[in-house]
């Protein structure tokens, strides 16, 4: 039996001996099945939907079906995939009997409320999907998508009548291709993840301080002195592609900060005169447009003249995040022009915050000249911002409070940075509005929602999938479903389905990482490369630019680190094996321990997983020679070794019902914290949870 369903035989067994923790929630259980997000409201028959070899589809709308065609094709093209049946294609038939009939109303708006509710139903004898709109369509074929499954050779969608609809309307995705550029193709597949898993705004991440991402004709230098970019045809086939999957597209041209490419091309523009090039570190750098030239303002509306077209969304970001007034403070053009204007603080220092809050109105007049309406990151708030301007808070929850508090729309993004590796536990329990949020009924209604973002420091084109996947549908869910849907294991449950299902839809999250593996190595031992891999993770928060390796963008991203998961899977479910002997302890009498099926498995289990682990250093060896890509790597599978050895040991205590000596629990408490350092940045997961069991 696999370590997996080994394990999941336990949690089952685990499930029954304590069936009240379920029962005495204090909010509904919903019965979530295989979906995630979580519907509204969904009643499961026991019966199914068998596929045959036709997929026929009836449209029952506006005449204008050609919002949904594509995506009805790309649908039945990937049915033909997973049931291996090559004559299954779509055939849009026109009246008769069909496979999915789809009724709706109207073309949707995005930017609009209630325009993604659908119903959706699975009987034996069809499927109907209903909805307002195309969108609420959209919606209801990627739940339809999570309902197939395969039985002896039987393709079905499982029987059961489904009313949907979001909780909040704004489900973002930030993906930085400024930092690293992201080819079409990688911005494709994942709008094609995003609809899967019912997110519907990419915030496109497209200047900073190392690129600007687009194609300016008007001002070419800007996006020549940054290497790649995307060519405005670009934009516009990933807008359409964006728009076929009922997600919109806010771009993001960050300033006045983040802005040293820009300088790069237009020196003029700087606030301390000096040769710029587009920066080749990631650190934060303070450098600045000059906000007090006109030539600032006459440039930056030919740049948005020419971006804002390109994107019929009606939202634009202009960033506004990172810049501490150093350079403008540094200036002494700058500091007489802020004397003269009023900028200057009582004791003649600058009024940094009213000085960006006065270029912040100056960009909002282009922007709104452009019929777009401005978001910005929550720096922007303050003293005079225009109430329309929408706030997305990232340095707190405060930022999200103080926005709708005074009157602006606004997002939530703080403690949903993926580019952070945090466990999507933490990600999924951030929510929005919880049930303390100090706001009104009305100032919640401000909250539109909340993006998870993907900041690409450490993430390049090849690994960029497996940083946001499966992570990022936690986020999903926190938005979509209601707030009471924060089951945690249930959650990890269906994470990993999502999982399986994006690999079906061409995301790499899995298979990239795997490929860099077998790189690193080199046709050897790859399962002992994989198995250290697999229990590392990347050193979290911002902790990886500060470790004595310097990063340019173009180091490569091909250690072990890149390879490791954001969250070790092998150890998450080693810690949760942990808690489930914990709580066994808890429980079962002293002289009864160990004694069941399920105690047995469990202990099983643990041992297995420490003597994998435990003998993997030494397989690791001719691999970890010095000078070799893995070498950095050493201390850790060392580490990881010694730290099993102690695992291994409490566990035999265990069964044996003797208890540690204070001196061994010492000495292992003390190896551990040795464990905790890292190396290569990456570090080991299960320190915590070996803790957790030397400790029991
Ligand atoms: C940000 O992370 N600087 C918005």
């Amino acid at each position: 039996m696999s370590v997996s369903l080994r394990l999941s035989c336990f949690l089952l067994a685990l499930l029954l001996l304590n069936p009240c923790s379920r029962l005495t929630a204090q909010n509904p259980v919903a019965d979530t099945r295989v979906l995630l997000p979580v519907p509204s409201m969904a009643q499961w028959g026991t019966s199914r939907f068998v596929l045959k070899d036709h997929w026929r589809v009836q449209l029952q709308g506006p005449k204008a079906d050609s919002a949904l065609r594509p995506t009805l094709t790309q649908f039945g093209a990937w049915l033909g995939q997973q049931t291996n049946d090559k004559r299954l294609r779509t055939e849009f038939v026109g009246s008769g009997a069909a496979d999915l009939t789809i009724y709706y109303g109207r073309l949707g708006q995005l930017d609009l409320l209630d325009e993604e509710m659908y119903s959706l139903r699975v009987t034996p004898m069809g499927i109907s999907l209903s909805a307002n709109t195309h969108l609420g369509v959209l919606r209801g074929l990627a739940t339809l998508r999570q309902l197939l499954s395969t039985d002896k050779k039987e393709h079905m969608f499982a029987e059961v009548d489904i009313a949907d609809s979001p909780r909040f309307k704004w489900r973002g995705l930030l993906i930085d291709a400024a930092r690293h550029f992201m080819p079409v193709a990688v911005i494709k597949r994942n709008l094609d993840a995003m609809a899967a898993v019912k997110l519907n705004v990419l915030h496109w991440h497209l200047s900073d301080d190392q690129a600007f991402r687009v194609e300016s004709k008007v001002l070419p230098r800007l996006h020549q002195v940054g290497g790649q970019y995307y060519t405005q045809a670009q934009v516009r086939e990933i807008v359409r592609y964006a728009a076929q999957h009922g997600i919109r597209v806010i771009p993001e041209f960050d300033m006045p900060g983040h802005t040293t490419s820009w300088l790069a091309a237009y020196p003029e523009l700087a606030s301390i005169d000096s040769t710029y090039g587009p920066a080749q570190t990631w650190r934060t750098l303070n450098i600045a447009l000059d906000p007090t030239k006109e030539t600032t303002y006459q440039l930056i509306d030919k740049v948005l003249a020419e971006m804002t077209p390109l994107f019929p969304d009606p939202y634009f970001h202009i960033g506004g995040d990172e810049n501490d007034g150093r350079q403008w403070r540094r200036s002494p053009r700058i500091m007489a022009w802020s004397k003269e204007n009023g900028f200057l603080k009582a004791n003649g220092q600058l009024d940094k915050h009213g000085l960006q809050t006065y270029f912040n109105r100056r960009i909002l007049q282009f922007v709104t000249k452009y019929h777009k309406k401005m978001v910005g990151w929550d720096e922007i708030l303050g003293p005079g911002l225009p109430e329309d301007a929408v706030i997305q808070s990232w340095r707190g929850r405060k930022g999200l409070y103080d926005a709708v508090k005074q009157g602006h729309a606004a997002l939530l993004s703080n403690g949903y940075y993926l580019d952070l590796n945090y466990s999507a536990a933490t990600y999924y329990l951030n929510d929005p509005l919880p049930a303390d949020a100090p706001l009104t009924a009305s100032q919640q209604g401000m909250v539109l929602g909340g993006e998870a973002t993907m900041w690409a420091e450490f993430a390049d084109s090849v690994i960029i999938d497996s940083r946001i996947w499966p992570r990022a549908a936690a986020v999903a869910e926190r938005l979509w479903s209601a707030t009471y849907v924060r089951d945690v294991p249930d959650m990890y449950r269906r994470l990993a389905l999502v999982s399986a299902e994006l690999e079906t839809l061409g995301l790499q999250h899995r298979q990239a990482p795997e490929q860099l593996l077998a790189r690193l190595a080199g046709g050897r031992d790859v399962a002992a490369v994989r198995t250290l891999a697999g229990v590392l993770e990347p050193v979290k928060e911002y902790k990886r630019h500060f470790q004595g390796f310097t990063y340019t963008p173009s180091t490569p991203l091909t250690r072990l680190v890149d390879a490791a998961p954001a969250e070790s899977e092998a150890a998450r479910q080693f810690g949760v094996a942990v808690d489930g002997l914990a709580e066994y302890l808890k429980m079962a009498p002293a002289t009864e321990r160990f004694k069941g099926a399920s105690s047995k498995s469990l202990l099983s289990f643990l041992n297995a997983q420490l003597r994998t682990w435990q003998t993997n250093d030494q397989r690791l060896q001719p691999l970890l020679v010095q000078g070799a890509n893995l070498w950095e790597y050493a201390p850790l599978s060392t580490q990881l070794r010694l730290i099993s050895a102690l695992g291994l040991e409490r566990l035999q205590m265990l069964e044996k019902g003797t208890a540690p000596s204070a001196a061994w629990q010492a000495a292992a408490l003390k190896q551990l914290d040795a464990a905790k350092a890292p190396a290569g940045q990456a570090e080991l997961a299960v320190v915590g949870h070996l803790r957790k069991l030397i400790s029991l």
